[in-house]
């Protein structure tokens, strides 16, 4: 089957990361969405090459079916608070590495997981990438809310300039429920010229369980082209 340009840039993008940044014996965490499954495959498929030994680290329920699927040894931070390296995609990034994540729905335990690597590699098309945060992913920030605090928290995030949206279930009628049993507010601040400043202000709301900006937590991003080369931001 032929790829289109974006999905061959992820598929490019996602074997260039797992070759260079996932070797024998690692603790390995998975990350969510369309272009994880590339890696996966690529990571299956160097397992069974090479006979190595490793173990992967789910960041979703989607996450935890792509490792059993791939017949990959599954783990979780219970038995390994030490991950090696995440592999994750990534909704919008800009060349300083900070990142909107959530698109998906899974960015708490994403974000768990790459707080206890010591690496985070991201995994993307050439359309991720942009000079600042709010100009090409125009969903809003995803802040993962609990239930209760759903009308206070779009209340205070409205005066804070934001245009709030509850994210709805697709099969489901009503909110859409997290892996964690949370509620998702996507806000849409525009230009967010000061990423660092959000995402504490943010994390800092009672209510909040936490948001979709990873600020100084990617390491290195690999960024399939339109050509099918990769860039490499790190
Ligand atoms: C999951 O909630 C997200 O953080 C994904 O990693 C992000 O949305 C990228 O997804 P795609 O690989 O499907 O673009």
């Amino acid at each position: 089957m032929t790829l289109s340009p974006v999905e061959r840039a992820k598929q490019e993008a996602a074997k260039l990361a797992v070759i260079e940044n996932v070797h024998d014996e690692m603790i390995v965490g998975i990350g969510s969405g369309s272009t994880i499954v590339y890696a996966v495959k690529e990571i299956a498929a160097m397992v069974e090459k090479n006979d190595w030994n490793i173990v992967c680290i789910p960041t979703s329920y989607q996450a935890e079916a792509l490792i059993i699927n791939n017949h990959l040894p599954l783990g979780s931070l219970d038995q390994h608070p030490h991950v090696d390296v995440t592999i994750d995609g990534v909704d919008e990034i800009t060349l300083d590495l900070t990142a909107i994540k959530g698109g998906g729905g899974c960015l708490v335990q994403e974000k768990i997981v790459a707080d206890n690597s010591i690496k985070l590699v991201i995994i993307g098309d050439w359309k991720k990438v942009s000079m600042t945060l709010g100009e090409s992913w125009k969903k809003g920030v995803p802040i993962e809310i609990i239930a209760k605090a759903q009308i206070p928290l779009t209340q205070r995030l409205k005066e804070m300039g934001g245009k709030v949206k509850l994210r709805e279930g697709k099969a489901k009628i009503g909110p859409l429920i997290t892996d964690n049993g949370n509620f998702i507010l996507d806000v849409n601040f525009g230009k967010i010229i000061d990423p660092k400043k959000l995402s504490t202000k943010l994390k800092s709301m009672i209510g909040v369980v936490d948001s979709g900006l990873f600020v100084n937590m990617v390491d290195k991003a690999y960024i399939g082209q339109e050509d099918g080369t990769v860039k490499i931001l790190s």
